[in-house]
């Protein structure tokens, strides 16, 4: 146990129903709308490039909605409120092993540690994306060219069309690394539900959660 109990903050007055508002619209709207925009990514990759490329690129646009909103939005919405450093992290999970982890109103510090894990794989499977799409595009970052060039050339030297080579087998990691992440996060937000009795997805969904008892970290 490493936090100790802070005074309500004044975003979490409990409403008639006994929840506080937690999530913001505009957090909401970023999850599922990035749940969508990965889920069309996924399904037309190799299959539909067209649509691929625009979902890809609605994931990096949303991903860069959420960097400046983790710094300017509602206090939940703050990396300052919920990314900890691996002494708490570690701790939390220490306690979540012996099943004494406490409920926390926010993230709690793994799936804080789970969201910077999955922000930065989308960064990299959207980038690596944009990278493969045009041949040009390596030619501007003038570090990369050494590292990544030979990823143009296939079989015979030439450039192949979205570059098969070791740049392709990058993106595809990056996407596979990402289902394994999301595997993890939604195991991870179905446990914190059966532990602390709340139905985090719908909390995702509706902005609310139970408002916050006395062993509770706000
Ligand atoms: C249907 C499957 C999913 C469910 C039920 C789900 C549920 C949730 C919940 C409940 C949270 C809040 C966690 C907490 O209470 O601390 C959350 C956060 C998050 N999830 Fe998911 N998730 C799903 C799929 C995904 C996928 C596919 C991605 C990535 C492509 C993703 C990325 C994130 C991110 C980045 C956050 C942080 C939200 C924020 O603070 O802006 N989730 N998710
Ligand atoms: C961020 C979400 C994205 C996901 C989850 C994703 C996933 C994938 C996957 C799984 C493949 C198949 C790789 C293989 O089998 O070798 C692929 C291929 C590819 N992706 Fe993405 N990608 C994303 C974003 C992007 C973006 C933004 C672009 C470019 C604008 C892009 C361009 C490509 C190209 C050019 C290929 C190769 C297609 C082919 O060879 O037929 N991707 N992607």
């Amino acid at each position: 146990m490493t936090d100790s109990a802070q005074p309500v903050a004044p975003q979490t007055e409990t409403g008639a129903s006994g929840n506080v508002r937690v999530w913001d619209p505009l957090v909401r709207l970023f999850h599922w709308g990035l749940v969508a925009a990965f889920a069309v990514a996924w399904l037309s990759a190799e299959e539909l490039q067209p649509v691929h490329e625009i979902a890809g690129y609605i994931v990096a646009a949303l991903v860069a909605f959420r960097l400046v909103w983790g710094l300017v939005g509602s206090r939940y919405a703050r990396f300052s409120q919920f990314i900890k450093g691996p002494h708490d992290t570690l701790s939390y999970l220490g306690d979540m092993v012996r099943g004494g982890e406490r409920r926390y109103l926010g993230h709690n510090p793994a799936g804080a540690a789970m969201i910077v894990a999955l922000l930065a794989a989308l960064s990299g499977t959207a980038f690596t994306g944009w990278l493969m799409e045009e041949p040009d595009r390596l030619a501007m970052l003038p570090e990369m060219p050494q590292i990544v060039a030979p990823a143009w050339a296939d079989g015979d030297g030439d450039h192949g069309e979205y570059g098969d080579g070791p740049l392709k087998e990058v993106h595809e990691t990056f996407a596979n690394l990402m289902l394994f992440l999301i595997a993890l996060h939604v195991a991870g937000v179905a446990l914190a539900s059966v532990r602390h009795r709340e139905n985090l997805a719908r909390a995702m969904i509706t902005g609310d959660k139970r408002a916050p008892g006395p062993e509770d970290i706000i």
